[in-house]
């Protein structure tokens, strides 16, 4: 074991419930491993304004059940142009900072592996919501936000059903249809429309109401993920259109609720409090023994770690065989 190690910790990007969890892990395992640790705070541009904090044992503690980051967070514009990296680069030299474990996405590891390309150990761990780090099965933060999706539907689909209405439900998820597909399977919608297939309006979303509706089918319930509306030639902008659009075809009465940033926040899952725990502690007992550029991800269900230019090389991939089965069931 190395001592009189500094690790610092951040956490960046959009926040994600267990957040909390995976800090507390890393900060107590490296000083269990006799290391002195730093948290930074917001992210990035923490490190670009040196927004440093020492942590201990104690002031971890309350926090495994809050969702959010207690070291706050952000997108750092600074952090990615060469005076505003040099800062950062700076911050940690003067800390005598050896070993950062970053907690994010994609953006947030990409930005990790600058700085290990100018010597500083990283470890990173995948906390976003919209599980879409291409390297990892999961990351933290999904399944609270999975639960969340689902509860708001259930709430919905009483006055859908009440109504008999058609409720046009749009999550999150801006480049990867994740929330919208997992959550639709355990909603039990008529259509899922995510950004990763091509939809068409009439086939894809009319005839399946039609059908159903033939079958004696009273209320629909339809989830988009919000890549849907951002789409580059996107024919409806907005959860709004796309409900008008179906009145218009269906004479339904259709309502459209964007769920936003209430699938963010919330009492992180007892799943994600896990895998944060066991995420954390890997990426500590690997910075607290010298081993750094490692992603920490899931693979065949089991937390592992890998290389980082590998892990980021990693192509995404949607599970069709989901979505088939997602459309199958609900004829
Ligand atoms: O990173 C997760 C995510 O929730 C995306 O699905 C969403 O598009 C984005 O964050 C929105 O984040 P913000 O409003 O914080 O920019």
């Amino acid at each position: 074991m190395q001592k009189n190690r500094t690790l610092a910790i951040l956490s960046s990007g959009g926040d994600a419930p267990g957040m909390n969890a995976a800090i507390r892990a890393v900060a107590r395992t490296a000083i269990g491993r006799g290391c002195r640790v730093l948290g930074i705070q917001r992210g990035f541009q923490g490190l670009v304004e040196d927004a440093t904090v020492e942590l201990g044992l104690r002031s971890v503690s309350d926090i495994i059940h809050r969702g959010g980051t207690a070291l706050y967070t952000a997108r750092s514009a600074e952090f990615t142009k060469p005076e505003g990296f040099l800062k950062a680069l700076r911050t940690l030299e003067r800390h005598g900072v050896d070993a950062l474990a970053v907690i994010g996405g994609d953006g947030t590891f990409r930005g990790a592996l600058e700085l290990a390309r100018h010597g500083i150990e990283v470890a990173c761990i995948p906390g976003t919501i919209d599980n879409d780090i291409a390297c990892s099965e999961y990351t933290i933060g999904f399944d609270t936000a999975l639960n969340t999706v689902v509860e708001m539907a259930d709430r919905l689909r009483d006055t859908a059903q009440s109504h008999e209405r058609c409720s046009v439900i749009e999550v999150m998820g801006r480049s990867c249809g994740n929330i919208a597909l997992v959550s639709g399977v355990a909603i039990g919608t008529t259509a899922v429309l995510v950004p990763e297939i091509d939809f068409d309006f009439e086939l894809d979303v009319v005839e399946r109401i039609e059908n159903t509706r033939r079958t004696g089918k009273r209320h629909f319930i339809i989830v988009a993920a919000e890549g849907i509306f951002k789409r580059e030639n996107a024919r409806f902008l907005y959860a709004e259109a796309l409900a008008e659009a179906i009145a218009q075809e269906t004479g339904l009465d259709v309502r459209s609720t964007v769920l936003g940033h209430v699938q963010r926040g919330g009492i992180p899952s007892a799943r994600d409090r896990i895998m944060a725990a066991e995420m954390g502690y890997l990426a500590a007992e690997l910075l607290s023994t010298g081993r750094g550029n490692r992603v920490i991800a899931v693979q065949k269900g089991a937390v592992c770690d890998l290389d980082i230019e590998e892990a980021l090389a990693c192509k995404r991939t949607f599970d069709f065989e989901l979505y088939r089965m997602a459309q199958d069931i609900s004829s």
